[in-house]
């Protein structure tokens, strides 16, 4: 554990306290992670103590793989299998970053209420990733922290990339917001093409200031596709077509105008 963390510690010590609660340092904070590696994360650590089991210690992931080889055989690929640092002293990362130290869990052969499962608490995800704290703490947001659904459903730990159906894989993010959110899947007769840069172009997934967790408030997240353009009799249009009487009325997806913004099936003009 100390030897890969503590030498990116110092050029990012700066990072987390300030980083708290802003999307802006977030992305940042994960373009660093990117590059660094070991990220934020280790000197989180050090600051928010971990949710553990009373009086259990570290065993190391190979104490795991006795009796959960299904999930351990698969977690080389993992994103978060990069944080595992080989040697006798990186006991403490792998499955035990996120699960908490495993010794009573191990030795009672895995006995209820022995293990930390973030799928009940997300506490275990924000000893690194603090900033999320911040953003499902935004008005607006994913009710992970009421419990109602888990970081669990939009990220795997355990195999692959973390984030499912992330980069550019539009299919597979559909599978993911499409599982809880099927009104907005499709398929649609007339479709959106902008949902097929994916859901993340317009929304802040995990929390927003604006309703419907926009990534913008009102209009805007439209127009910063949509040129809008000013004529020199005053008019404005927008889509090849003169909008100077209705933008007035509200914004591109209310006032009757828009509203099917994911699709429609009656008309190319997005309405329901
Ligand atoms: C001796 C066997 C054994 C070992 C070693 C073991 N487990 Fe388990 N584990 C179990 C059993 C049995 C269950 C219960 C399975 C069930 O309920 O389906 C379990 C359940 C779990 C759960 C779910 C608990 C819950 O409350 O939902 C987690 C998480 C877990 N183990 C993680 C780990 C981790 C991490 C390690 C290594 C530190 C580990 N286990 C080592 C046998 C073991
Ligand atoms: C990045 C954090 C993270 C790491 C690292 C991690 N897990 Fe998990 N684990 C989770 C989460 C989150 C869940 C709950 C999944 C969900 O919401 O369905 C979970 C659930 C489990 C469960 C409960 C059964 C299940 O599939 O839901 C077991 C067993 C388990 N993990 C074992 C392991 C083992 C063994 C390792 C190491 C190879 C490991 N985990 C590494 C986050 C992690
Ligand atoms: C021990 C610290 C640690 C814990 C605990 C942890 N993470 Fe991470 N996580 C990291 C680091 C470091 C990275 C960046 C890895 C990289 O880019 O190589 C990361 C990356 C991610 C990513 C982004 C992957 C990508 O492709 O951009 C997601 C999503 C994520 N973690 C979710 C979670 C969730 C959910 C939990 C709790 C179940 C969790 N993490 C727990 C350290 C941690
Ligand atoms: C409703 C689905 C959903 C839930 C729930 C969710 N995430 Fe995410 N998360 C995403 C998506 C989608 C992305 C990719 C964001 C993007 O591409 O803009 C992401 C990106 C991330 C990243 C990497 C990029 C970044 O913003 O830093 C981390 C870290 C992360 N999530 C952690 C978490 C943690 C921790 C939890 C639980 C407390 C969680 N997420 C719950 C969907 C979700
Ligand atoms: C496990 C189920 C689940 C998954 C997966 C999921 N969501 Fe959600 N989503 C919810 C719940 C629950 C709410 C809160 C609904 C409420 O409060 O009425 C919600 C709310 C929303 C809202 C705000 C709705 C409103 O009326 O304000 C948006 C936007 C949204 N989700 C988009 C997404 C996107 C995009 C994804 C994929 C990255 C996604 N969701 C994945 C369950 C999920
Ligand atoms: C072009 C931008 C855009 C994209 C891309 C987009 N949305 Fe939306 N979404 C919106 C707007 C705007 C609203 C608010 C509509 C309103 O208030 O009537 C919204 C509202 C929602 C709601 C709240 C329920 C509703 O219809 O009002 C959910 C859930 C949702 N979106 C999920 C998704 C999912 C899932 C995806 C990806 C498949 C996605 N969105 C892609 C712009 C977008
Ligand atoms: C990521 C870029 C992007 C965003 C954001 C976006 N759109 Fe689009 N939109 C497009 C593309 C591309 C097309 C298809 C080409 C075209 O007709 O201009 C389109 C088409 C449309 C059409 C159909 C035009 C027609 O007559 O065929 C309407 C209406 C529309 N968008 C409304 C909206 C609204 C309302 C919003 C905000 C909620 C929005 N768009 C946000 C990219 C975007």
């Amino acid at each position: 554990m100390k030897s890969e963390a503590n030498s990116v510690q110092s050029e990012k010590s700066s990072a987390p306290s300030k980083a708290a609660r802003t999307k802006r340092i977030a992305v940042l904070c994960s373009l660093l992670a990117a590059t660094a590696l070991v990220s934020c994360v280790s000197i989180t650590r050090t600051v928010v103590a971990p949710p553990s089991i009373p009086g259990a210690t570290y065993v190391g992931s190979d104490t795991c793989s006795q009796c959960h080889e299904n999930v351990t055989k698969g977690f080389h690929t993992a994103t978060h299998a990069r944080l595992k640092a080989p040697g006798a002293n990186a006991a403490d990362v792998g499955c035990e970053s996120c699960h908490g130290p495993g010794s009573v869990h191990s030795e009672s052969g895995g006995a209820h209420h022995t293990i930390v499962n973030p799928r009940k608490s997300p506490e275990t995800c924000f000893q690194c990733h603090l900033d999320k704290r911040g953003e499902f703490n935004l008005p607006h947001h994913h009710p992970v922290l009421e419990g109602k659904i888990s970081c669990g459903d939009c990220h795997d730990p355990h195999k692959g990339q973390a984030v499912l159906g992330g980069g550019t894989a539009m299919a597979t993010e559909f599978d993911t917001c499409g599982r809880c959110h099927t009104a907005q899947r499709g398929p649609f007769v007339f479709e959106h093409e902008a949902v097929r840069e994916g859901c993340t172009t317009c929304h802040a997934i995990h929390g927003s200031v604006n309703p419907r967790m926009l990534k913008e408030r009102s209009s805007v997240v439209c127009l910063k596709c949509h040129f809008q353009q000013q004529t020199t009799a005053g008019r404005i249009v927008i889509g090849g077509s003169d909008h100077t009487t209705r933008l007035p009325r509200g914004t591109c997806f209310s006032a009757g105008c828009h509203e099917a913004v994911h699709g429609s099936q009656i008309g190319s003009s997005l309405r329901f």
